[in-house]
């Protein structure tokens, strides 16, 4: 293990000292205490007087896992293991499943750490492009079904998308397991922005409840809009791989914050609320921005994201996305992040629309 700092991390660490305003973050505005307490109908009183201050179980509390489930259709908290964020679920997930020279098929535009870890363990991995159309990103089956073929140990899938805000239907979700069953190919099924679909009905089921050998992660940090609170999780059917994911977390964490923990709780519980308010502030700061991004001549075409809090606006061919994104860091003190930190050839930069104060720092670039 080598740990290369991913390209992600190098792009912050280059511009930490600038102080700049972010306008790219990949969550909606964080809940303040009172507005938490409001929802989960609490105070944080909540916190037991008698709360002992001792390590969390391995696999995470129970309460927390029976709480977790009310996201899945499978309601078995010992398919539930808990992480420090979705980040520490995917590492382990990656190291759970594969080795080196494993064949790895993944979808660009990508959240670069999605692959990152399977790169440092020597797995081959094959992009496959998602393909912009004039309202949507679209998915090649056909393609994606012929790189699985090649015999494929993991296909790494990321609904609703960061950094598109694109989603599957339905019916393409369950091709996808079909074509990835037919194969005996797993699926690591970064779920982290359900719950934020534009129209809830375009909500679709978790992975892991539909496909024996697939890994499904959540987290507080997104849709739950809550990422002081480090609690991340994966569903599994596999209790093999379950144990394997809670041996290689014990060389990290050990386990989570028991305080977390009893937070994530009672935001679990509520989480069509917490949803709702994360949806309403979303699609609120979206329409905010929409009109002047649409019509902006920087831009060969502007896909409307479907769900999440990030959206991957393209830029006309004669401004290439790393310039752009540079310029508006040396001239507006702005931070987007460009194409090439989420491996696509397609000339995008991901703004984020989560935070209030954004609306109006996006349409400020789109205006002039
Ligand atoms: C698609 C995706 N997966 C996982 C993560 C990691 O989440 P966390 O930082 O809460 O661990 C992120 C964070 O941006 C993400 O965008």
């Amino acid at each position: 293990m080598l740990f290369k700092p991913t390209s992600l991390y190098q792009f912050y660490k280059r511009y930490e000292t600038l102080d700049l305003t972010p306008i790219h973050q990949s969550n909606p505005q964080p809940f303040t205490m009172i507005e938490l307490e409001a929802i989960i109908g609490k105070k944080t009183s909540f916190l037991d007087d008698q709360l002992e201050l001792g390590y969390a179980s391995l696999q995470g509390d129970l309460r927390l896992r029976e709480a977790i489930t009310t996201l899945y259709e499978h309601e078995n908290p010992d398919e539930i293991a808990t992480f420090v964020g979705a980040q520490e679920a995917i590492f382990c997930a990656m190291y759970s499943l594969l080795k080196a020279k494993d064949k790895v098929v993944a979808i660009s535009p990508i959240f670069a750490p999605l692959i990152a870890t399977a790169e440092e363990i020597g797995c081959e991995i094959d992009l496959v492009s998602l393909t912009p159309t004039k309202d949507k990103w679209v998915l090649d089956l056909a393609q994606l079904e012929a790189s699985i073929k090649a015999d494929c140990k993991l296909l790494i899938i990321n609904f609703p998308h960061n950094p598109t805000g694109a989603m599957l239907t339905e019916d393409e979700l369950l091709k996808i397991i079909d074509i990835c069953d037919q194969n005996n190919c797993w699926i690591l099924s970064d779920e982290v922005f359900r719950g934020l679909e534009f129209k809830p009905e375009q909500r679709l089921p978790a992975v892991a409840d539909l496909y024996p050998q697939a890994i499904s992660i959540g987290v507080l940090s997104k849709s739950f809009a809550t990422p002081a609170i480090r609690i991340g999780w994966i569903s599994c059917q596999d209790k093999m791989i379950i144990e394997r994911m809670i041996e290689i977390k014990s060389s990290f964490s050990i386990c989570t914050s028991h305080i977390d923990e009893q937070f994530a709780i009672h935001i679990i519980l509520q989480h069509e609320k917490v949803w709702e308010r994360s949806r309403n502030k979303v699609l609120n700061n979206f329409s905010n921005f929409d009109r002047n991004v649409t019509k902006s001549h920087l831009l060969s075409r502007f896909i409307k994201p479907q769900a999440g809090c990030v959206c991957f606006p393209l830029l006309n061919d004669a401004i290439l996305a790393s310039d752009f994104s540079e310029e508006l860091i040396q001239n507006k003190n702005l931070m987007t992040l460009p194409a090439d930190l989420f491996i696509s050839s397609h000339n995008g930069i991901r703004l984020g629309f989560g935070y209030d104060n954004n609306s109006h720092l996006i349409s400020s670039i789109f205006s002039t």
